[in-house]
């Protein structure tokens, strides 16, 4: 199974459970889907229905309690070992005494390849960070050290791109025109990417498949295939079929939501 060549993000079965003072949490139970090689695929759910444990097995932080996950056809662990792997984590974990040009260069050292200034830079551009090469995270903004963590990810050109809520604490101009960049990014390189969002607009937008998870256990509630076709511009977002499709997206997760709650 994960040695089809068209296979994406793959799982298979995945259940996690976490000790918590002596009781047990089920955060994901039974989760299965396969997303295509090169695809986008978002996911929505309530707060705490296991999206960024679902992200940290795949990223090999966190080994499932059941179950098997592949991304392009490898193991996580082997994904990371080889470093085709760009992850974007809620909180930014940039080291504090390194300057914004070597937290991202960071990501190059430790898979052994020297940093090319020029391809750095340019990353550092891209993200809106120009002129802040040499400051340190201390003297930037939530905002930019999100940025920062997003040129990070980046600049491995990872096969796999996994992005934790990366836009979260932005602006609605900076995060749109991220959001811009990043399917640039992704239509230029093919990169299998997930994204982990609560903006219902923002997986609408930028995704091909909608994955909306359901809350206590984390299970998925539907995969929901987006219509638009690409590219896609700004202009997308204001056509009613978008805010129809959005308004679809919505009613799912009320739907698990009020289904949790009995
Ligand atoms: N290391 C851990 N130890 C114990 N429980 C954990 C641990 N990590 C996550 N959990 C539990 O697993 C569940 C899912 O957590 P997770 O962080 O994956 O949710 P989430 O969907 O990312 O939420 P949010 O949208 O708030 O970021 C929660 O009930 C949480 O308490
Ligand atoms: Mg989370």
């Amino acid at each position: 199974m994960a040695a089809q060549p068209d296979a994406g993000i793959l799982l298979d079965g995945v259940s996690k459970t976490f000790g918590l003072r002596g009781a047990s949490v089920t955060a994901l139970e039974k989760i299965s889907f396969a997303t295509r090689r090169g695809s986008f695929t978002a996911v929505i759910g309530p707060s705490g229905c296991g999206k960024s444990t679902m992200l940290r097995m795949l990223a090999d932080l966190e080994a499932p309690t059941a179950g098997r996950l592949f991304a392009n056809g490898r193991t996580p662990s082997d994904l990371r070992r080889d470093g085709k792997l760009g992850i974007v984590f809620q909180e930014p974990a940039l080291l504090p005494w390194l300057t914004v040009r070597a937290n991202i260069d960071l990501a190059l050292r430790v898979t052994g390849t020297r940093p090319d200034g020029a391809d750095t830079d340019a990353l550092i551009d891209l993200v809106g960070l120009d002129g802040f090469q040499d400051a340190r995270p201390a003297e930037l903004s939530g905002g930019m050290r999100q940025r920062v963590a997003v040129a990070r990810a980046l600049v491995t050109a990872p096969e796999v791109l996994l992005l934790d809520e990366p836009f979260g604490a932005l602006d609605e101009l900076t995060r749109r025109r991220l959001n811009h960049e990043l399917l640039r990014i992704w239509a230029a390189q093919a990169t299998t990417t997930m994204l982990v969002t609560h903006s219902i607009e923002e997986a609408a937008f930028l995704s091909d498949t909608v994955i909306v998870m359901s809350p206590r256990p984390g299970r998925i509630l539907a995969e929901v295939e987006v219509p638009f076709g690409r590219p896609r511009d700004a202009g997308l977002l204001r056509e009613a079929a978008f805010h129809r499709f959005a308004d679809t997206l919505s009613e799912i997760l009320a739907a698990g939501e009020a289904d949790a709650r009995g």
